[in-house]
């Protein structure tokens, strides 16, 4: 026990200080340092249980994480406190997550974060920014971070979600109606991708009833957009800011500070996420200086439900593919490990007990 606690504060500390060595061979360290059992949990999981294991779910990923996510979740303070304290110094969410007419004043530069691109603040620009960051002197108590993942969909843990205190969801993805059950409908920030934008709403170009339609599920909630990522971005993001202003709608359209996300690739550049970072990695990150109590739900990269099994859609409310400039499995890991730390909360199961028993039950009754 002691060996173990040891462990997984050298690979803690690997991951807060970042390995120059890079590579991951610390990650492996955690991830099959166990692997002596292995075979034998193996052989009585195919003994018991054949019928309730279909040949996908054998896949050697697939166990080797659920055998990692099984083990109970005991909370870590210090080690909470220690990567939020490095997260504030280097990337320094709580004031420049976003952009404000503090941290970006009249006449300064804004430098995208994607490409070669300065733009100079100008007085109309100015007008558009939040006075101060939102974040600043707040705490909050429990977070709930919610991806995508079609993992969700009937997952009943609507309730669950919103009973956090602040709720980020992602990509102005559906709440309420057929949804409420699985992702429920608090919303305190929610991301919204250029893509979608333009691919759904027409750029708000044409008709914008729609958007606003979206945009009213979500309340007063902040609405998170990287304009300053690429300048395509930029005009149709001030587009949602000016249809807000023109429907006076409660929403909140807020600008992705750059420099931020600079910031917080360099941080994870270092701990082995080399790609540009997902929207939900950047918002679990942000969550992180946040709140005290990080829950993740609908993270899951994988095609089959790491319970049963099941096929699962790429999205809880669609099967779009994703285009993948993202490490999606690689940023997993990551999380894995700072959930196996106690850090932050994934939340791979049903939050309904279910009283069929399951492979996840299965694995449980292993440890
Ligand atoms: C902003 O960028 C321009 C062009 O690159 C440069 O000439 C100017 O000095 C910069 N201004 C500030 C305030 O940094
Ligand atoms: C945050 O708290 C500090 C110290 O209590 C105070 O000086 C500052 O004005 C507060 N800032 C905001 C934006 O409320
Ligand atoms: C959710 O449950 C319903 C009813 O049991 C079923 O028809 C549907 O296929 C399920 N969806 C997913 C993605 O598992």
């Amino acid at each position: 026990m002691r060996g173990r606690c040891l462990r997984s504060f050298w690979v803690f500390r690997l991951l807060v200080l970042g390995s120059a060595a890079g590579g991951f061979f610390w990650f492996s360290l955690v991830f099959y340092s166990n692997s002596g059992t292995e075979g034998n949990s193996q052989a009585h999981l195919e003994k018991t249980a054949p019928l309730l294991m279909p040949q996908i779910c054998r896949e050697k990923k697939i166990e080797t994480i659920m055998k990692v996510y099984s083990r109970d979740w005991i909370k870590q303070e210090d080690y909470i406190t220690l990567l939020r304290s490095e997260l504030n110094n280097k990337c320094k969410g709580v004031f420049n997550a976003i952009v404000t007419q503090t941290n970006s004043p009249l006449g300064s530069n804004i430098t995208y974060d994607s490409e070669e691109r300065i733009t100079k603040v100008t007085p109309k620009l100015f007008d558009t920014f939040v006075k101060d960051s939102p974040f600043v002197n707040k705490t909050f108590k429990t977070c709930s971070v919610v991806g995508n993942g079609g993992i969700l969909a009937n997952s009943s843990c609507g309730e669950e979600i919103d009973s956090a205190q602040f709720v980020i969801r992602c990509n102005l993805a559906p709440v309420g109606s057929g949804y409420r059950r699985d992702v429920g409908t608090k919303t305190n920030l929610v991301t919204s991708n250029p893509s979608i934008l333009v691919d759904k709403f027409g750029s708000l170009m044409e008709h914008r009833r729609s958007f606003m339609e979206r945009l009213d599920t979500f309340g007063d909630s902040l609405v998170l957009m990287p304009t300053f990522a690429y300048r395509k971005n930029t005009a149709v993001t001030l587009r949602v800011l000016y249809t807000v202003h023109d429907f006076e709608s409660p929403a909140r359209p807020v600008f992705m500070n750059p420099e931020y996300i600079r910031n917080l690739a360099r941080f994870w550049v270092t701990r082995g996420l080399k790609k540009r970072l997902s929207t939900g990695m950047m918002m679990a990150s942000l969550a992180l200086e946040l709140c005290d109590e990080v829950h993740l739900y609908g993270f899951w990269p994988y095609p089959q439900h790491p319970r049963d099994c099941r096929p699962l859609t790429n999205h809880y409310y669609d099967d779009v593919k994703a285009k993948s400039i993202h490490a999606m499995p690689v940023e997993f890991n990551r999380l894995l490990q700072l959930h196996s730390l106690g850090v932050i909360r994934l939340h791979l199961e049903d939050c309904s007990p279910r009283p069929k028993q399951t492979h996840l039950s299965f694995l449980l009754q292993l440890r």
